[in-house]
């Protein structure tokens, strides 16, 4: 896995940002995939703005974003659909229709998990995912358990991501105990992964993904077993390695 140190998270977000943007101009039919929270906000900005002044076009790329609450609303703006929408896809001219994010509407949620598997199958995977990392080694919501799951799958979530999220919520207890999350197959097979981190709580599990042990207890830690990972950081998320 390549380390990148960056001096603080703009810098962390401008240079993650300049990889998805090369991604963009080298194939513009490129297959994205995307993430939520606090972490890629600034990269997403960065985004934007090279979007608005010409650098990149959006109008062929397709997104696939790796988690939604279960069961929750698009049209509530703690979805990470309204999420995706207010951070990134109204500002870039991106086509709706090729805007994937699991439905947290659903009944069906497994069938729901299936076809967004099936989906990016057909379409060839992904070639670039954006990944952040939950304080507890979670990418997507592949949470720390005794096994993974390598499908798209419905999943509960961990005291220690309620505890990291319910605050966005108007009332913690509005927050879904559930989620649906692409699962750890979709994520190892994409082409590159760039991952962002950033913060002081974020040291301890970096240090851990860092060590080079390969665990459950550690989702993040899966990706020592692929090629192709950049991960950005700020000099504070860097601070016990
Ligand atoms: P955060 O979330 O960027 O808001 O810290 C990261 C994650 O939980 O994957």
């Amino acid at each position: 896995m390549k380390k990148v140190i960056c001096k603080n998270y703009e810098e962390m977000s401008r240079e993650a940002a300049k990889l998805v943007a090369e991604q963009i101009k080298a194939k513009p039919e490129s297959i994205l995939g995307f993430a939520t929270g606090s972490s890629p906000v600034g990269m997403y900005k960065e985004l934007v703005r090279l979007n608005k002044e010409g650098e990149i076009d959006f109008s062929k790329i397709t997104t696939f974003n790796l988690d939604e609450y279960y069961p929750i609303l698009r049209s509530n703006d703690q979805s990470y659909y309204y999420f995706m929408f207010d951070n990134l896809f109204s500002h870039v001219n991106i086509k709706k229709e090729n805007v994937n994010v699991p439905n947290g509407e659903v009944s069906d949620p497994d069938a729901e998990c299936k076809a967004y598997d099936e989906k990016i199958e057909a379409m060839g995977g992904i070639d670039l995912q954006v990944l952040g990392i939950g304080h507890n080694g979670h990418i997507g919501f592949n949470e720390p358990d005794e096994k993974l799951i390598g499908a798209t799958h419905r999943t509960g979530l961990t005291e220690s991501t309620f505890h990291a999220n319910s605050g966005y919520f108007e009332k913690p207890e509005d927050m879904p105990r559930e989620a649906l999350t692409m699962g750890l197959t979709p994520i190892m097979q994409a082409k590159k992964i760039v991952m962002v981190i950033s913060g002081k709580s974020k040291a301890p599990i970096v240090k851990r993904m860092f060590d080079g042990l390969i665990g459950t207890d550690c989702p993040a830690s899966v990706l020592h077993m692929h090629r192709d990972v950049t991960v950005f950081l700020d000099e504070d998320a860097a601070s016990m390695l």
